[in-house]
């Protein structure tokens, strides 16, 4: 996708925060276009979530600024934040298992900005996601993984965000499936909603998005275009430091280990 505007909707200007002693973000900066889909990447504890929470006003930033649209969200609160225009898709989905489908959804309209529209949003998410009108009165506890992870992204969509983070959508769910969430993905890009995108299997993520940050100890380490998905060296330098050949031998990457249920086919992660 060409990004026509580059103004830019997200900006996270040399962002901090801590979790007591440890450092989780570091002096993190990161611009995100109006438009344009930009993914996260980098190997377990890298501080990925950590930068979603903190735009989402969930956790305590300890130094720097997030703006939307240039306004500082340092005063806003989480329920601020959605209502001003970002949702998130949280790691692990995080649906109501016990409510139907429909009452997920529901949760989702709180955040809606306009009070008109809820019907025809509703209608749109119906049409993006035929398997959460299909299964409405039934209780999303019941439904699949994948089922859920589409019901996550529709419960988000129905607030009709400006920018739409994601924290590992793909996270122990079938090829097959994650092919699902990407054409959704792709549908929303379309739409043009801004995508921040985060995710463990960096390839696919990486030749999704329009640009891609790198993140390892919770500072950016590399900057990727979609080109350099295809580009195995540069990825594995990217995720591991420049000494790709002592990873290579490596059983194990640097960072930690993979997720119970995280594919084993980007070549990332072998
Ligand atoms: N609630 C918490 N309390 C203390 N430390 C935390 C907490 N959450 C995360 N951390 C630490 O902060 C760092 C960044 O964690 P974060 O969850 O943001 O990483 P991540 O890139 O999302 O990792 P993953 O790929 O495993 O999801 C890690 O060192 C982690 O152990
Ligand atoms: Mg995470």
């Amino acid at each position: 996708m060409s990004v026509q505007a580059t103004r830019p909707i997200l900006e996270i200007d040399c962002l901090s925060v801590r979790y007591g002693s440890v450092p989780a973000v570091r002096e993190l900066s990161l611009t995100v276009a109006a438009g344009e889909v930009v993914a996260i990447v980098g190997p377990n504890g890298a501080g990925k979530t950590t930068v979603l929470s903190a735009v989402m006003r969930m956790v305590a930033w300890s130094a720097g600024d997030v703006r939307l649209d240039g306004e500082s969200l340092r005063k806003r609160s989480s329920d601020e934040v959605a209502r001003r225009g970002i949702a998130l898709v949280p790691e692990g989905r995080q649906i109501f298992a016990d409510l139907t489908v429909h009452e997920n959804l529901r949760l989702g309209m709180v955040a809606r900005r306009s009070r008109t529209g809820a019907a025809e949003a509703l209608d749109a998410v119906f049409e993006q996601f035929p398997i959460v009108k299909t299964f409405l009165d039934r209780p999303a506890g019941l439904l699949s993984g994948g089922q859920q992870q589409q019901l996550a992204i529709a419960r988000a969509i129905v607030a009709e965000p400006d920018v739409l983070l994601l924290d590992e959508p793909s996270l122990g769910l079938a090829p097959t499936v994650i092919d699902t969430v990407f054409a959704a993905l792709a549908a929303i890009r379309e739409s043009g909603r801004t995508i921040v995108l985060v995710e463990q299997r960096a390839q696919r993520a990486i030749a999704f998005a329009d640009r891609t940050y790198v993140l390892a100890d919770g500072v950016v380490r590399d900057r990727l275009v979609a080109a350099d998905a295809t580009d195995a060296e540069r990825l594995r330098a990217a995720y591991f430091g420049a000494d790709t050949r002592a990873v290579a031998g490596a059983g194990t990457p640097t960072g930690g280990t993979p997720k119970v249920g995280t594919p084993a086919d980007d070549p990332v992660r072998r």
